[in-house]
């Protein structure tokens, strides 16, 4: 289908019967559909939206355009669980019908309140002359799951000294007041995100900018957050416009954190270290994060990137959402971890012990494998996962430059090569000692001595490269293994 600006902003609504079930068929031939990750029913997904705890349930939504592979009419398309593990469709939630959304429900959060749930979101207009008018929009959400908008946007348009790119509101509760950060543009074409506070959640002012020292990093930032974990003040952003900078910023946008002081609302002061990124791998952005009942800080991201081809293109979907990782504060850097839930997805389970480094064995396309090295005297060692005779995917350490290397120009159908078919990261505090490593159909993640780097690709093998295989190079290493087949 050529997408033209018509087709491209078509509401969900009006999609016929006959339109719906010819895109479920599409979506059907393709190879590559996941087994245990959010993936959209049809058509694109991309960052995740209003993640929350609410009525017994996680609430999580995404941005949705249904047609098609391509960044359309964005709603919101809702998902709940009781575990973060295993997640019910309940479809659409929120459609752009309103003028002041005329051209998207962009990305937004959820606050629980009076027991509902408020959803923050930006209302993407677009005058006649094409000119961008973003307004920050509420939808509320009662305990039978119905949502109504709040009659009017809470915000029009970007205040002064900002350009059309404001957007992604993130709201949080400090005592009987409410502050929300959304990210900008200044009209010096670099970064921000703006601090605003509400005492009603309807009635928002500007605090002003959140302080950074970080004043010309990138053109934009999308999708912030911020919260507040084990007395520290963390600031997630994902930044537009970084150019590389040895083995960092290597995809097209990035997505990070600060760490520091808790930030002062009153100002908007945070006083912070060193930017760092969130994740390794090649495919993750736009995270968003939230708060379990029993006071964990979970993360969730887009595996995916704007403004990139991928192979599920002609199959009419594109993209999933990474799995939940809990976030831990250790020594001023964040820790991640797949929430502990996730045990609750294994099945038949196999260990493994091997003292040379060169083991083989058939994995599967989904499975979860834990994995530590001990002995170590090779000078350099990893795994090849999803390998058959002509495909596989390597994740190498090397002992002298500390490196560790994720090599996916061999996976299958590889995006984004224009970005390079290898990252590499270093590990600062020790060697290779252990990896944690889930595998989907079309997707790995990689978390690397207990949650100290994550990597996290989509890949695009066939089916019938489901081999592993735990290897040593000028040397010896013991490897332990466990692998759960996943359902
Ligand atoms: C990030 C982003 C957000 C925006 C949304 C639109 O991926 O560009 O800034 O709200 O996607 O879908």
């Amino acid at each position: 289908m050529k997408w033209t600006n018509e087709n491209r902003y078509r509401a969900y609504s009006q999609m016929s019967k006959k339109e719906e079930t010819k895109l479920h068929e599409t979506v059907s031939h393709s190879p590559w559909r996941q087994h245990y990750h959010i993936q959209p029913p049809t058509g694109l997904l991309n960052d995740p939206n209003g993640f929350s705890y609410y009525n017994g349930m996680y609430h999580l939504f995404y941005q949705w355009f249904p047609y098609g592979a391509v960044h359309g009419l964005k709603h919101w398309y809702h998902v709940v669980s009781p575990d973060l593990v295993h997640w019910e469709e309940r479809g659409l939630a929120i459609e752009p019908d309103r003028s002041y959304e005329s051209h998207g429900a962009y990305s937004g959060s959820g606050i629980v309140h009076k027991n509902k749930l408020y959803l923050f979101y930006t209302g993407n207009q677009r005058t006649a002359d094409w000119e961008r008018i973003p307004n920050q929009a509420l939808a509320i959400m009662d305990e039978h799951g119905s949502i109504s908008k709040h009659p009017t946007p809470l915000l029009i348009g970007s205040p002064k000294g900002y350009t059309e790119h404001f957007r992604d509101p993130k709201v949080w509760q400090v005592g009987d007041d409410f502050y929300f950060v959304i990210g900008a543009q200044r009209e010096t074409k670099t970064g921000a995100a703006l601090l605003y506070h509400s005492s009603d959640l309807e009635n928002w002012s500007l605090v002003g900018e959140i302080q950074t020292e970080l004043t010309d990093f990138g053109y934009m930032w999308e999708c912030p957050d911020y919260f507040e974990l084990d007395g520290k003040g963390i600031f997630i952003f994902s930044p537009q416009g970084l150019e590389p900078v040895g083995f960092h910023y290597q995809n097209i946008y990035q997505s990070g954190y600060l760490i520091g002081q808790p930030l002062d609302v009153t100002t908007g002061h945070f006083s912070h270290n060193l930017f760092y990124e969130l994740d390794a791998g090649f495919d993750f952005y736009a995270p968003q994060s939230t708060m379990t009942p029993d006071g964990r800080r979970i993360l969730v991201g887009w595996m995916g990137l704007p403004d990139i081809e991928y192979p599920t293109d002609p199959y009419d979907w594109a993209h999933c959402l990474t799995l939940p990782r809990e976030l831990i504060v250790k020594e001023d850097k964040l820790i991640q971890k797949p929430i502990h839930e996730l045990t609750k997805l294994r099945g038949k389970q196999l260990s493994f012990r091997d003292e040379l480094g060169s083991f083989y064995m058939e994995a599967g396309t989904a499975y979860e494998m834990i994995l530590t090295f001990d002995a170590i005297q090779a000078e350099s060692y990893g795994i090849s996962f999803r390998t058959s005779d002509v495909e596989k995917t390597t994740l190498t350490y090397n002992r002298e430059s500390r490196l560790l290397t994720l090599d996916r120009g061999q996976s299958g159908q590889v995006p984004a090569q224009t970005y390079g078919t290898t990252r590499s990261v270093l590990l600062e505090s020790s060697d290779l000692l252990s990896l944690h490593v889930f595998v989907d159909t079309s997707s790995v993640e990689l978390f690397v001595n207990d949650g100290e780097v994550v990597l996290t690709s989509r890949i695009f093998p066939q089916d019938v490269s489901t081999g592993f295989q735990a290897f040593a190079e000028k040397g010896t290493v013991h490897v332990n293994g466990t692998h759960w087949s996943l359902s």
